[in-house]
């Protein structure tokens, strides 16, 4: 490949995008970085593009005036809904690549029942399940009825990842499943649930890059759903993230790759589903063998904020020798040995009600740690908290718990009213 430089633009606005923006930045394929909307982090290393993304005329004359060559999308809503399909039909943007699946592709994300009925067909180990609608909601109430608690329900499309319900009693599952199906608490993202057997076992995610045919094993993480220390309280969108999994060793990773990446991959091949982009499997290890829990068709907020800085090469080069169907086989991702941690910095109350709003102090004088924005923004050359997740603080070492060690020495230097974060991310993991 030449040394052609490009244009690339981001969308999303997250820790996530930040992280991505913060290593496509460092490419040597790089022109000039966009990101639309972004926020006050990617605000500092590239230009933020103040545009609707869900209005398709703004997003394409953006892409049109800054000669975009690279698109990548960030979060799943746009790749659910077809954002990838309708740029690769419009004869106008010929020459744009777009990184993330088309929507046939996401529908591994935005249906867990189209998810479960995929693993099923090509033997990709899942948990058990069965899968019900307002027509026999009796049927699932006897199916909970004729099965042992923990129960595990599931609204079948996207719900910012508030649809997953893991319900001790039967009577609260039953009520769960009033809320989705005949309440509508999900809209039509719950028209279908899933009700699947409880596993149990640690988590982890791993993730690759596809262009369908060949994958690249991205570094592995995991993450801190819950929002309180030793994993209680409500879920949330992540409170820190480890990279790698400690207990994913090389027997364990072929594994993953023999019974759930090649067959996924083959299996998406069979139903002639086109596939390229991130892929992010949730799995949990039960008796020593992987389980997939969910597919996601992007990566993952925290994981990217630990898994961009351990990638060695290139990343833009990567992505663009697989968009133009060249080399991408033969080509090298490089991942560094180290650790990385990453602690998220909250609002007091995320995620449920919190305020905003507050002066944020501190970053300046962080040292050795990679800084990603999340809910902040810049006011008069203040930072102002604007959001749940406000920081995500990694860094990197030659050990985990190092690694972590640095991470909330990082944590320490920042200030703000209500500011709160997990003080346990990583412990489980250190031996
Ligand atoms: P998901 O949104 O599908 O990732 O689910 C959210 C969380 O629910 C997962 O990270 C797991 O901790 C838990 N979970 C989902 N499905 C199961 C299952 N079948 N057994 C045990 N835990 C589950
Ligand atoms: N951290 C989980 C996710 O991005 O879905």
């Amino acid at each position: 490949m030449g040394k052609k430089k490009v244009n690339v633009l981001i969308i999303g606005s997250g820790g996530r995008e930040h992280a991505i923006a913060w290593k496509i930045n460092q490419s040597q394929l790089l022109n000039k970085l966009y990101v639309a909307p972004g926020n006050s982090g990617t605000h500092n290393i590239a230009k933020n593009l103040n545009i609707n993304i869900d209005n398709y005329g703004e997003l394409k004359n953006s892409i049109v005036k800054n000669n975009i060559s690279l698109l990548i999308i960030g979060p799943e809503v746009p790749l659910v809904r077809g954002l990838h399909d309708k740029l690769a039909d419009d004869d106008d943007l010929g020459g744009l690549k777009v990184i993330g699946p088309k929507k046939e592709g996401a529908m591994l994300e935005g249906s867990k029942l189209f998810a479960k009925n995929f693993m099923q067909k090509h033997n990709i180990p899942t948990a058990n399940f069965k899968s019900f609608n307002a027509t026999n909601i009796l049927a699932a109430k006897k199916y909970l009825e004729q099965n042992q608690p923990p129960f595990v329900i599931k609204a079948d499309g996207l719900a910012a990842g508030k649809g997953v319900f893991i319900c001790q009693e039967l009577s609260h599952a039953s009520k769960i499943i009033d809320e989705i199906v005949i309440d509508g608490k999900f809209g039509v993202s719950g028209n279908n649930i899933v009700i699947e057997q409880f596993l149990d076992g640690p988590e982890l995610s791993v993730f690759i890059l596809t262009d369908g045919d060949n994958y690249k094993l991205l570094p592995s993480a995991k993450d801190y759903k819950r929002v309180g220390e030793g994993d209680t309280g409500l879920n949330t969108g992540g409170m820190g993230a480890i990279s790698p999994v400690p207990f994913l060793n090389d027997s364990f990773m072929q594994k993953i790759k023999d019974r759930i990446i090649a067959p996924t991959l083959m299996g998406l091949k069979k139903e002639k589903i086109e596939y390229s982009g991130f892929m992010f499997f949730g799995l949990i290890k039960v008796n020593g063998n992987p389980f997939v829990i969910e597919y996601n068709v992007r990566l993952g907020d925290p994981e990217t904020q630990v898994i961009m800085p351990r990638i060695k090469s290139d990343l833009l080069c990567l992505l663009l020798k697989m968009s133009a169907g060249k080399m991408f086989a033969q080509s090298q991702l490089d991942i560094s040995s180290q650790a990385a941690a990453s602690v998220i910095i909250a609002s007091k109350g995320y995620p449920e009600s919190y305020t905003t709003g507050h002066r944020l102090r501190g970053i300046e004088i962080v040292e050795d740690c990679s800084i990603f924005h999340a809910g902040l923004k810049l006011l008069n050359k203040e930072y102002l908290t604007s959001g749940g997740r406000v920081l995500a603080i990694t860094a990197c070492s030659k050990n985990l718990s190092s690694a972590v060690q640095k991470s909330y020495e990082g944590v320490g230097k920042i200030q703000f009213e209500n500011i709160y974060f997990r003080k346990d991310i990583g412990e489980d993991m250190i031996k």
